[in-house]
């Protein structure tokens, strides 16, 4: 049963303030702190500001989740819920919920002496995502970059984990070779992504060669990714991107090009937000051979999972703890996807700390892909987590 919960404002990777919480009880301990995005999505949890947050939470949260069960989880989360009163977490702020949630869980795995992997999923956890990391980005994340937010790639060629961390790492410093050499390197976007003045269509080529160098070097495949962020580009009538504008249809068939142009295996966000339909028709087009994932698309719910669903939207499903709040509500929507025969892609947000759960989420949910960039202190501190537990397994 819990004894104490301190809650606290600490830095994230962008310089701003978020919350992390840890969680005493008489045998454990669990400490863990929210992310934060800035393509965020209109549907998604809300997160008040830390300090105002935090302060509200010790008079009026805190005092009433002394004496809970760590091991109760869906207790524990159903706590969170009616004490917040609210569908968003408007009330106690997402941040604040999402980072007792996980506390909570990491202090019932260090009172029973299980790594959190273990804890949540069980015995037979026997298997880690690849990672799926961005070498070249824009959009929200970099201004003066690319349209489309992230240009990632994902080793499929990878035996596991840990040899596809450094697969991933040698198309990243490949990639600053090639833009070195065509006088376009230049710094970092906020997922540690280079962020060069280049269009979309040279940031393709680029990963092309830098994939192709490094599938010779190493005997391992490696395939492409983006995430378009397209609530972003989506003007209420048509996508503008630096260079081009697209209406819905033209929109729909250039990402079922350039699946074919570029052999991508992942499409994030490839319509804006609302699109279902959209999204159906992109899914119809070319879902037998690449995933469409939706992210602001479905912000980790299960109603809009739910929809999804019954509309054919996608065949897989990015989630974010912290878009829905609770470790719970997030595993309802892993689930719920897994059985409706949609992937799952566990993922961080631009702005990060240290915290590595989502490397544990990832492996205990058998999520197919743990996205969470490729350098950086706060993506790194993600894969060598995952590193570690591929070594327990
Ligand atoms: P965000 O972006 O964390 O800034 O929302 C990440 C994403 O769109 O996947
Ligand atoms: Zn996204």
């Amino acid at each position: 049963t819990i004894e104490e919960i301190i809650l606290r404002v600490i830095l994230d990777s962008r310089g701003n303030e978020t919350v992390e919480a840890e969680v005493h009880t008489d045998y454990g301990f669990g400490q863990a702190a929210a992310p934060s995005g800035a393509s965020t999505g209109t549907y998604e949890a809300k997160v008040r500001p830390p300090r105002e947050a935090v302060r509200d939470a010790e008079k009026h949260l805190i005092p009433s989740l002394i004496g809970e069960d760590t091991r109760d989880q869906i207790t524990f989360d159903a706590r969170l819920r009616e004490i917040d009163g609210t569908p968003d977490f408007s009330s106690i702020g997402a941040n604040v919920a999402v980072a007792l949630s996980l506390a909570c869980a990491k202090a019932a795995a260090s009172s029973l002496d299980l790594e959190l992997f273990h804890y949540l999923g069980g015995a037979f956890a026997d298997k880690t995502p690849l990672p799926l990391g961005n070498v070249i980005g824009g959009g929200a994340h970099a201004p003066n970059a690319t349209s489309i937010q992230e240009f990632l790639v994902v080793p499929t060629g990878a035996s596991g984990a840990s040899e596809g961390v450094f697969v991933n790492a040698a198309v990243h410093r490949t990639v600053k070779a090639i833009l070195q050499k065509q006088g376009k390197l230049s710094g970092k976007g906020d997922e540690g992504a280079w962020a060069p003045a280049i269009s979309d269509t040279e940031a393709f080529e680029i990963i092309s060669e830098a994939i192709a160098t490094v599938s010779d070097e190493t005997n391992i495949e490696v395939r492409m990714g983006i995430d378009v962020a397209a609530s972003e580009l989506w003007d209420g009538k048509q996508y503008r991107y630096k260079d081009a504008v697209r209406t819905r249809e033209e929109q729909v068939a250039y990402m079922a090009d350039l699946v074919d142009r570029y052999n991508l295996i992942y499409i994030e966000d490839p319509l804006f937000e609302e699109d279902f339909e959209a999204f159906a028709d992109l899914t119809a087009a070319v879902g037998d051979r690449c995933l469409i994932c939706g992210d602001d698309l479905f912000v980790t719910n299960v109603e809009r999972i739910t929809k999804g669903v019954e509309t054919c939207a996608a065949n897989c499903v990015l989630i974010k703890p912290n878009q829905i709040g609770t470790l719970t509500e997030t595993f309802e929507a892993i689930r719920l996807a897994q059985k409706s025969g949609m992937e799952t892609v566990m993922s961080h947000r631009s702005g990060e700390t240290t915290d590595a759960t989502i490397a544990h989420l990832a492996t205990a949910f058998e999520c197919i892909f743990l996205k969470t960039g490729v350098v950086g202190g706060e993506r790194i501190a993600k894969l060598n987590e995952l590193i570690r537990i591929e070594e327990l397994i």
